[in-house]
């Protein structure tokens, strides 16, 4: 989440070249603004559900409205548009929100539920949550004392139960993830041999590096970072011999395509994005 903030700047900067400083400052404050509203409504009207019901200004919880089908795997009734919004609001200098933020994570969110959550929302809006705030927190506390001052690694320790959780889906042949975990109970052996469960998308399976191999380096626990890798190596190896591209959908025991049609929209752009940013971040 940092590094895409980071290259839509950079982005902007180039976009913006041509513009008058007061233009940009217009629009600096505008986006600002935008986020103010988006984040106060949520935390207004939603919090400590997962996500804001725009029309009816109410949170949603898991399973507490009608399915959505695979978009709600994302839920896990763990306050996820809090966490997933940590970095921005200390990327936007917004320090007090943010203090207040990192309380409010603290105190409500947990993940001892009997829940099944996607792997791959999970890791990339929780995980990626919790660490971008822990190493914003860490910033912020080294450059301004007072602030988080009381901090004691708390989001580290959550990110670190959080991909415990997660762990059991690595349990395959392949070392591909399985697409879903329950929180509390791990994966049910039979439902993990469904069609369901078998197959799982490129970006799915290779999307992890990034959180993980951070988890890994903070905590020292090399678990993460290796199972990530893995993942990856093994995908890296079912590229097509000829063109070197990969497919969209594949089964996570044997490693056969079954979606062999390549592409970088939906279902594989992330993979693509996670091997640049690999490079950038891990050298
Ligand atoms: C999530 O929380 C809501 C509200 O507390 C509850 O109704 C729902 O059953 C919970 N869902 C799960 C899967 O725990
Ligand atoms: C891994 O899966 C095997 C069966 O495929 C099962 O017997 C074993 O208990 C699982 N281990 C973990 C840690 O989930």
């Amino acid at each position: 989440m940092l590094l895409k903030i980071l290259q839509i700047l950079l982005l902007t900067s180039v976009m913006t070249a041509g513009m008058l400083p007061e233009e940009k400052a217009q629009l600096r404050s505008q986006v600002i603004d935008m986020f103010k509203h988006g984040f106060g409504s949520y935390m207004k009207y939603a919090f400590p559900a997962d996500e804001l019901m725009p029309l009816s200004c109410k949170g949603r919880y898991r399973g507490s409205e009608p399915s959505r089908g695979d978009i709600d795997d994302a839920l896990g009734n763990f306050s996820l548009t809090l966490v997933d919004s940590l970095d921005t609001l200390a990327v936007l200098g917004m320090f007090d929100e943010f203090e207040c933020a990192v309380r409010q994570v603290v105190q409500h969110v947990s993940f001892d539920r009997d829940v099944i959550v996607s792997v791959f929302e999970t890791n990339i809006r929780m995980i990626g949550g919790l660490l971008g705030g822990h190493i914003s927190a860490k910033y912020i506390n080294s450059r301004h004392p007072v602030r988080l001052s009381w901090y004691r690694d708390e989001l580290l320790v959550l990110a670190h139960d959080l991909a415990i959780r997660l762990l059991p889906a690595f349990n395959t042949s392949s070392g591909l993830p399985l697409p879903r975990v329950n929180l509390r109970h791990g994966i049910d052996l039979t439902l993990s041999k469904s069609e369901r469960e078998r197959f799982t998308c490129t970006a799915c399976a290779g999307t992890l590096i990034l959180e993980w191999a951070t988890l890994s380096r903070l905590t020292g626990n090399y678990l993460f970072e290796q199972y990530a890798d893995r993942a990856m190596s093994y995908l890296w190896d079912r590229r097509h011999r000829q063109s070197n591209l990969m497919g969209t959908i594949l089964n996570v025991h044997s490693g056969d395509w079954i979606v062999r049609e390549s592409g970088i929209g939906a279902g594989i752009d992330s993979y693509y994005e996670y091997l640049f940013k690999a490079y950038v971040l891990l050298g």
